[in-house]
Parts: C-alpha cells; structure tokens; sequence
C-alpha cells in the first residue's frame, strides 16, 4: 500500500460532515488537501477548525470551469473524492414525487459524473477516484427510491468506467446512517431519531463521519484495488 505523504488530494464536498472528515484524515496523513463547498458559512467553520492543514475553496461540483480552475491550482491529483449531496432529495413513496423531484435527487450523479470527467485529466495514473454512495443502494427504505436509484447509478459508474480510467483506480463507499449535518433538519429529535433509525442493525448506533473517512484513506492507499464498494453501515444491509 502507498502512503500519503506530500500527495494531492481533492475533496468535493468536504467543508462539513464526511467530506470533512476524509480531509481531516488525509491532512493528518500528510497529504496536501483541498476540500470543495457551496456554503460561505460551512466553509468558514472549516478554515476555523482545519484552516492551518487544509485549504478550503468554494466550489459547485456541477461547475466545471470551476473546478478546472481549482485544479489547475492543484496542478496533479493524486486522490479526488465525490462526496457532495449535490440536489435536494425528496423523501416520499415514488408514486407520490413529482418526475422533477425524484429527477433533482440525480443532482449527486450529475455532479460526480462532472468531477470525474473534469478531474481525470488531472490525475497521476497511479491515483484514485473515491465516490460516496449510501446504503439504500442496495437496501430501500420506504420513501426512499430515488436516493435508492442514485446510489445504484454511482455505484454502476463506478464498475462501468473503472476499465476505461484505468490504471487510475476508482471506488465507492456506502454509509450507512451517519450522525453528519445531513440529518440537521431533524433539529432537537435528531439524536433520537438517528439510533431509531440504526436500532434493529448489527451495531446499533449511527457512525461518524471518520468511521467512513477511514475506508475512504483506505481506497486512496490500496494499489490494487478497483471497481469495487466499501460498506460501513453498521451491518445495515445483514438480513
Ligand atoms: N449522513 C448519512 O447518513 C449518509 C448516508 C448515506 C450516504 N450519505 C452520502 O454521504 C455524502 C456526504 O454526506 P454528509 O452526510 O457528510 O452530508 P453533509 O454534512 O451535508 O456534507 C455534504 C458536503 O457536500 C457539500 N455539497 C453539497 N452539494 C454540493 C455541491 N453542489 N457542490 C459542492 N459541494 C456540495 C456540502 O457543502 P455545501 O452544501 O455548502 O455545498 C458539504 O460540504 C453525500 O453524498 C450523502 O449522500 C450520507
């Protein structure tokens, strides 16, 4: 396995919750990071905790003009991780979401598949290309079917273009419920309503957003790995 010292690594959606994390964990790896956001205020939070160690730039996923603009600053990539939401997503039984609605969800796919085409240029043929997927990938809850499709379609591209990128390596990783300002809309109850949610799994508490980071370093650095998932989702998927 090679290590991360002195690499570049790009996180697109890694001024909150995951994304921040993996560029937590890579900066203390000793790579150089860049971590991509929308929002001014999650972006200055993030200079404020990780300022010294990351460089935190702001950045639309959908924009390729600037996202080349950033690497171009980077210069070559090492390791590049799709992590941003992307689009709004709604939660309710297919046949009651409108055709734009459960279409806003593919934002996330739209804005993966922009990055990796704008970023693999970039790339040293023996870096790697991280996509977060998610759980409902491969297990629905009710409500849930376009962020089920859409994890499906990250987790396709992934197998379908890991022979054409090659040797550039890419992955996904699935979390499962993890406690992250995604969940923030559920104010008060959300601590409640998270080990609701992770009750009747193997392991029964949300993860946190380093548990994921860690098998997202862990791709970046595994030569001989590609094409393939990493599920950490506290044993959501067993039967
Ligand atoms: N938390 C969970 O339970 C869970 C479960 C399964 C899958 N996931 C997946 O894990 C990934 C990270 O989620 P999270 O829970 O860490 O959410 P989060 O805390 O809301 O973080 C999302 C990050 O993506 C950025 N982002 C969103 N849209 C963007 C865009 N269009 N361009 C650039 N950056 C954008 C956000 O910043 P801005 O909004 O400021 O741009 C933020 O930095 C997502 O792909 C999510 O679908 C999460």
């Amino acid at each position: 396995m090679s290590d991360l010292k002195g690499k570049n690594v790009v996180v697109a959606g890694g001024t909150s919750g995951i994304g921040f994390g993996i560029a937590k964990l890579a900066a203390e790896a000793g790579a150089n990071v860049w971590a991509l956001g929308r929002t001014q205020k999650y972006i200055d939070q993030a200079k404020q905790e990780l300022g010294e160690k990351v460089t935190f730039l702001s950045a639309d996923i959908h924009d390729a003009d600037a996202l080349k603009k950033i690497f171009e600053q980077v210069g070559t990539i090492d390791h590049l991780v799709g992590n941003a939401t992307g689009a709004n997503r709604t939660i309710a039984p297919f046949m009651e979401q409108t055709a734009e609605q459960f279409q806003e969800a593919f934002g996330k796919f739209w804005g993966y598949t922009n990055l990796v085409r704008t970023g693999v240029p970039f790339m040293t043929k023996e870096g790697s290309v991280t996509l977060v997927s998610g759980t409902p990938a491969r297990k629905c809850r009710p409500g849930m079917s376009s962020i089920s499709c859409v994890g499906n379609a990250v987790e396709g591209l992934c197998r379908a273009i890991a022979p054409e990128i090659a040797p550039i390596r890419i992955n996904t990783v699935a979390p499962g419920t993890i406690d992250t300002t995604m969940h923030s809309w559920m104010g008060q109850a959300k601590d409640e309503r998270l080990h609701a949610m992770t009750a009747d799994q193997a392991i029964k508490r949300p993860g946190t957003p380093e548990e994921v980071a860690g098998a997202v370093i862990y791709l970046m650095t595994a030569d001989y790995v590609t094409g393939t998932n990493i599920d950490v989702d506290g044993g959501q998927l067993l039967p």
